[in-house]
């Protein structure tokens, strides 16, 4: 399948696609993903995008244009993509609409994941990701917890809090989402292609979308 996951941060994009790429072999690409493994590695793309991160700032769209063109055209695309966290504003998402003509494919569904405000701040407070780049398995202390020594169940790795995790980058993370995010909901409306889920269970939300991409 070919999706976006639409969502403020802690909506559940990141466990809603890892739950499907073991459904039909479509490959998740998240941004947020890329660019943190880049900061990690101390790449030059890590070094322009830490700043904006742990600002909760958005990173330069030719930045992730960039990134994107070269990634959507890579041979493992070809069984399907689930786009975590990207397109994140109209430019994105109009630079990604003229990508997929030219490379010849098209979105079946845009998935907008719709949680309650005090859910998100639960969850983001909450939440632990494994610090391993190539697992970078998401936890939560409450629904799914790590090892009781903090270390992630699949690879063994320290499962901590990322670094827009304060109490300030999450207020921002949010402010961004509404000014800069939300309005590619109706966006993708526009072109008939969003579909609103309002489930607080990953399973049910994982059946919805298997449903509305058939
Ligand atoms: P990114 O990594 O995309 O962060 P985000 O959008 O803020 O979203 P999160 O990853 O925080 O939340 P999520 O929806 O994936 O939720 P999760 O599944 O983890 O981006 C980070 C930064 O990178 C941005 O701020 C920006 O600077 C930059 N960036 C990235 N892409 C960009 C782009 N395209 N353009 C410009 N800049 C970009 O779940 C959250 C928690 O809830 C977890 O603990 C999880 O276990 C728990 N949980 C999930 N579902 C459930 C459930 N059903 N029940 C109970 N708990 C649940
Ligand atoms: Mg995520």
């Amino acid at each position: 399948m070919r999706i976006v996951l639409l969502g403020a941060p802690g909506a559940g994009k990141g466990t809603v696609a890892k739950m499907l790429t073991d459904y039909d072999g479509s490959v998740q690409i998240s941004t947020g993903d890329i660019l943190r493994n880049a900061v990690k590695a101390g790449s030059e793309l890590g070094k322009k995008a830490q700043g904006f991160m742990e600002r909760g700032e958005l990173v330069p769209d030719d930045l992730i244009m960039d990134i994107m063109e070269a990634r959507l055209q890579e041979p493992d695309c070809a069984k399907g993509f689930l786009l975590d966290g990207f397109p994140r504003t109209i430019p994105q998402a109009e630079a990604l609409k003229k990508l997929l003509v030219k490379i010849n494919l098209k979105l079946d569904r845009v998935i907008n994941l719709d949680v309650p405000k005090d859910v998100i701040l639960d969850r983001l407070t909450t939440r632990r990701t494994c610090s391993n780049p190539d697992c970078q398995e998401i936890y939560n202390i409450k629904s799914k917890p790590p090892k009781p020594d903090g270390t992630c169940v699949k690879c063994g790795a320290p499962a901590v809090q990322r670094a827009d995790e304060t109490v300030e980058a999450i207020t921002k993370r949010l402010e961004t989402y509404n000014e800069k995010t939300a309005p590619l909901i109706d966006f993708y409306k526009k072109e008939g292609l969003t579909t609103t889920i309002s489930s607080l269970s990953s399973e049910e939300i994982v059946d919805q979308i298997k449903k509305a991409v058939k």
